[in-house]
């Protein structure tokens, strides 16, 4: 091979091996404020499927408890803070949105000004497709108990392993994706500190932004006083350009050991939960985990979202 051709075969090479991130979105959907009970979302009240303490409930339950609540500019959707539970009765009365609409190659952005927070809480912010876990689970956003760095994760079919040497800033948990294998652990990624929980919170929150196409899944984050946070994110301007944020925390590429156009062959809703006490949290003791969600309510009183805005760009 004449020696040009052969340094542009490994330029090319090296390329394939980092991501290939620079494209531009424009604004296709945002949810602001009282976007979020206009019909948007709905509201699912299936049992927990992760057997947490809790109850899902309706809209109309939901808005006379004031589990939800809109202004304009902020939604605020919490859990039950008030009632003390019985140990043999039903959980903790929560809220599970999903958005109606449903998205494939695109950019989200989650302007979040506060998460729930308190012992026994596990909130999360995520996309997954039909056929569960088929065409695949992002999560996010997601953590639990106080925690102080948030954790991205997908959660695939039986054939999805990550390399452990990626573009990426976070510190690997687990490259196995398969949710039939570790308990459905996923492959997780672990953000810096104060990503997550009552750090988080008390700067102010921040920005959490994932990009999805065939090729690879990326999520960022950016602290509320960030001074690297691009004006796109932060002004949530119409249109978004990835190849300005950076190095992604959390960095899932497609590979030989995972084929991410068919592993995500589907188009995702994005979901909002807030649970308690389930299987992420029943270690070391569920019962006394469970037990201080039902005797505990006032311990609730920060278990809330409070959202500026969901931005989808495609
Ligand atoms: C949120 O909701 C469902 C069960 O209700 C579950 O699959 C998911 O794992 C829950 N929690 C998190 C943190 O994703
Ligand atoms: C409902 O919750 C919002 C947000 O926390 C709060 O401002 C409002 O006062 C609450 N309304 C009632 C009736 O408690």
């Amino acid at each position: 091979m004449p020696s040009f051709a052969r340094l542009l075969s490994s330029v090319v090479v090296a390329a394939g091996l980092l991501r290939v991130h620079a494209a531009t979105y424009n604004e296709a959907t945002s949810y602001i404020g009282q976007d979020f009970l206009n019909g948007a979302f709905t509201f699912f009240t299936d049992p927990d499927p992760t057997d947490g303490r809790v109850i899902y409930v309706n809209q109309a339950t939901a808005a006379a408890d004031n589990l939800t609540f809109a202004t304009d500019d902020v939604f605020i959707l919490r859990a039950d803070d008030t009632t003390v539970l019985s140990s043999s009765g039903p959980g903790r009365n929560s809220v599970r949105l999903t958005s109606v609409a449903t998205f494939s190659t695109s950019a989200i952005v989650l302007d979040l000004a506060h998460m729930p927070q308190g012992c026994g809480t596990w909130p999360a912010f995520w996309t997954f497709g039909p056929n569960w876990p088929l065409t695949g689970e992002i999560d996010i956003m997601e953590g639990v108990n106080n925690q102080n760095f948030n954790q991205g994760t997908l959660h695939t079919g039986p054939s999805c392993t990550m390399p452990s040497s990626r573009d990426q800033t976070g510190n690997i948990a687990n490259n196995d994706c398969a949710a039939a294998d570790d308990g459905n652990d996923g492959c997780g990624v672990e953000f810096a500190s104060n990503t997550f929980g009552p750090n988080f919170n008390s700067a102010g929150g921040g920005w959490f932004a994932m990009e999805r196409t065939s090729e690879f899944i990326s999520i960022w984050f950016w602290p509320r006083d960030s001074t690297t946070v691009t004006p796109d994110v932060k002004d949530g301007q119409s249109s978004v350009n990835t190849g300005n944020w950076g190095t992604p925390v959390a960095n899932f590429p497609t590979s030989s050991t995972c084929d991410l156009a068919a592993e995500f062959g589907a188009a995702h809703n994005i979901i909002i939960n807030l649970t308690f006490c389930g299987v992420f949290v029943n270690t070391p003791s569920s019962y006394t985990l469970s037990h201080y969600v039902n005797a505990n309510p006032g311990a609730f009183s920060d278990a809330f979202f409070e959202i500026n805005a969901i931005r989808v760009y495609e």
